[in-house]
């Protein structure tokens, strides 16, 4: 039974949304709900945590003052859409929340867990940003699957236009439905659908051709800003699998890899020892300074 003053059911549009984990994707996240005039409350497990990730989504909105995709009026006002806590129970009025915490299924049951309890109205949809965990494990640790479901963002959030949205077995119509519209018409993001299967879509295909990079660099096939450089000027793709490993985060491709490895025991899905050495290291790319190359305030400097 609900509590009475969780008894109401929601049907209006999304307005409310939470985000929890104000790391590279949830900042770019909470950035685009509150850009889009949407009333967003980030969660992070500490105040720092919760201060850098404010810090991390007000430079990005100057960034986009900067480069001519925003006036400073629209960043000023997104940056009133947002609040930060670190107490999940803020979240009880939320109508949406985005789950993105770290590539980490223990870390995300229990957010899941606690989000079951806090967040009562059943209209509510609930949303995991995983890049490779199943929903369904994610769905099961609720005493309402129908209303969980994965909506896949894309790094650097303000700028990629796709949402790849996977529902799992349980996940109810309407839920899908909500989840695609707001995606859609609120953050004007496109969609694609995916079935419930460990990387989705873009995953699928993209995580093989990173590590399939780290093994070619790591065999001495290459050197990284070759093996970069190729796939930039001979591809047109924007930046090399290596700069794009880093950029993802090298502890993430890993986290991901190893979700893939899991589910589909395909060798192109293990990550390669230099990727395990790189983690071990520290060396987790551009958030860290250090990745495949080294970085000067986010601009690439050296190969290493
Ligand atoms: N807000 C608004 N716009 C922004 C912005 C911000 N915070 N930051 C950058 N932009 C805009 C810039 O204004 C510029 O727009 P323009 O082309 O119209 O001038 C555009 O984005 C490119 O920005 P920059 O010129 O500063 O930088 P680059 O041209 O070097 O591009 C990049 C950087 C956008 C990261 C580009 O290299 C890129 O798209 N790389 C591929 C990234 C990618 O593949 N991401 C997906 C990773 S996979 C993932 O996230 C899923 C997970 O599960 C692993």
């Amino acid at each position: 039974m609900s509590s009475p003053r969780h008894a109401t059911t929601d049907n209006g549009p999304i307005t409310r949304v939470g985000v929890v984990g104000a790391g590279l994707m949830g900042a770019g996240i909470a950035e685009v709900c509150a850009r889009a005039d949407v009333d967003v409350l980030v969660w992070e497990s500490t105040r720092e945590l919760a201060a850098e990730g404010r810090a991390r989504i007000l430079d990005s909105l100057d960034r986009g003052v900067s480069s001519g995709k925003i006036t400073e009026r629209e960043r000023d006002r997104a940056a009133l859409r947002l609040r930060l806590t670190t107490d999940l129970g803020d979240f009880e009025d939320r109508q949406l929340v985005i789950e993105a915490v770290v590539e980490d299924e223990a870390a995300k049951t229990a957010v899941f867990r606690e989000l079951d309890r806090v967040v009562t109205d059943p209209r509510a949809v609930l949303a995991s940003n995983t890049s490779s965990i199943p929903i369904m494990k994610l769905g099961t640790c609720t005493s309402h699957p129908e209303r969980v479901i994965g909506m896949h963002f894309f790094n650097p959030v303000p700028v990629l236009p796709l949402v790849e949205l996977v529902s799992t077995l349980e996940t109810g119509d309407a839920v899908r439905a909500r989840a695609e519209a707001f995606a859609q018409q609120v953050l004007g993001k496109q969609v694609v659908h995916s079935a419930d299967r460990s990387g989705g879509v873009v995953n699928a295909l993209l995580v093989p051709y990173l590590l399939s990079a780290i093994r070619m660099a790591e065999s001495g096939f290459a050197t990284p800003e070759d093996i970069d450089r190729a796939m930039v000027l001979g591809c047109a793709h924007p930046m090399g699998p290596l700069s794009l490993a880093d950029h993802v985060g090298l502890d993430t491709v890993k986290a991901i890899a190893d979700s893939m490895y899991a589910e589909f025991k395909e060798p192109l899905y293990s990550p390669p020892s230099l990727l395990l050495r790189m983690v071990e290291a520290g060396r987790i790319g551009k958030k860290a300074g250090h990745g495949f190359y080294r970085y000067d305030s986010s601009r690439a400097t050296a190969a290493v």
